[in-house]
């Protein structure tokens, strides 16, 4: 029996016909655009999140950009990112015509390191020629960034911290739910994400009433009072859409006890044989990917191919190493550690709709590799 990365499958049948009432009351009320679906998820997500803004928008990657912008920066400015990410973090800073300047990740937690930070920071300030504009943290694999530790390095130069929480949306932390961090937060809600839509989506959290206003007429041609004060862009997100994600909303915290529960059984099963991921004290994370290490992780996975389960290398190539980045900024001392996690990681299948017997079938496979 072959497992799926994700089971839309599965999943919808939780959701009916609850699901297809709400698609065919978008179809009936015909506002395509910036319906009451939208204002209802952003309601919805303020309070789930536990922040006092959220503008929903077209994707993960313009909400970062948007944020940015949002912020002033621009041609001459750096914003430090991690390279172990998703190459759109990199991407929406370049998109705004500002400079990528890499960070290298913490060994632990796969998020990036502080002391990687400071000495990139201190660098780009010494030589005088890129303004220290903003930190952009990921919470990779659902994990946390340290916060703490970012902030204080960004609050010594003057620099905004914005999250990229796509991959953490319903982490929880002792301090609240991750998207609450940092000046501003962006999300995504591509299918794949803990909160996935059918389609492209994203969000921004913020606290900060201009970064809000700002963010939300930028995402809709920089329109707020009827007129256009801002270069903004179309990054709305349909009515359809957010009819989608009020039910997977609905549905979104049995999910995350399932998906605990399977982390939990995977980090029983599987500790010893490959190196599981550790969550930081008091911190449950949502579990969007599963992401283990292997020092042999190619053969790792054929392995577990054969075996029914299927995994994919996040991410095998960092961002720093892509053909476009060639010649980009990298903090000094170069990026030993996400040298080290691209070579090893490997995401295994952890939707919430995977049965005991598709668990436990993971966890052998992994288990009866001999690698
Ligand atoms: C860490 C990270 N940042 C940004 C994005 C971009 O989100 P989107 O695909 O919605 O533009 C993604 C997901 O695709 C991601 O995983």
């Amino acid at each position: 029996m072959t497992i799926k990365m994700l089971d839309i499958e599965r999943q919808r049948a939780a959701m009916e016909p609850g699901l297809t009432e709400s698609v065919l009351a978008v179809l009936d009320h015909g506002r395509f655009i910036n319906g009451p679906e939208v204002a209802e998820l952003e309601e919805q997500l303020r309070e789930y999140v536990g922040v006092e803004h959220v503008i929903a928008c077209a994707n993960g990657t313009d909400a970062l950009q948007i944020l940015m912008r949002t912020i002033g920066a621009g041609a001459g400015d750096a914003v430090f990112v991690p390279s172990l990410t998703y190459y759109a973090t990199a991407e929406a800073v370049s998109l705004i015509g500002a400079t990528p300047v890499f960070v290298d990740v913490d060994l632990e937690t796969g998020c990036m390191s502080p002391a990687s930070l400071t000495a990139a920071v201190d660098e780009i300030v010494a030589e005088g020629k890129l303004t220290p504009r903003a930190v952009a943290p990921v919470d990779l694999f659902s994990i946390p960034a340290d916060y703490t530790a970012l902030r204080a390095i960004a609050d010594k130069h003057g620099m905004k911290v914005l999250i990229d929480a796509a991959q953490s949306f319903g982490t929880e932390t002792p301090s609240g739910r991750a998207g609450r961090f940092g000046d501003a937060a962006g999300t995504s809600f591509y299918p794949s994400k803990s909160l996935g839509g059918y389609g492209d989506g994203g969000a921004m959290f913020t606290n900060d009433p201009e970064i809000a206003k700002a963010a939300r007429a930028m995402a809709n041609h920089g329109v707020y009072a009827g007129q256009h004060h801002y270069i903004g862009t179309n990054s709305r997100l349909d009515s359809l859409q957010a009819a989608i994600l009020l039910c997977k909303l609905a549905v979104f915290d049995d999910e995350l006890v399932k998906r605990r529960s399977i982390a939990e059984r995977y980090a029983a099963g599987m500790d010893g044989h490959v190196a599981v991921p550790v969550a930081p004290e008091g911190v449950a994370p949502c579990w969007a990917y599963y992401v283990i290490r292997s020092a042999n992780r190619d053969a790792l996975a054929s392995h577990l191919e054969l075996n029914g389960v299927p995994s994919v290398p996040y991410y095998k190539q960092a961002v720093h190493a892509q053909p476009a980045y060639d010649g980009a900024r990298i903090a000094p001392g170069g990026l030993p550690n996400t040298d080290i996690f691209s070579a090893e990681l490997l995401c295994l299948p952890s939707h919430p709709y995977m049965t005991d017997d598709e668990v436990a079938q993971v966890i052998e496979a992994v288990r009866s590799f001999n690698g």
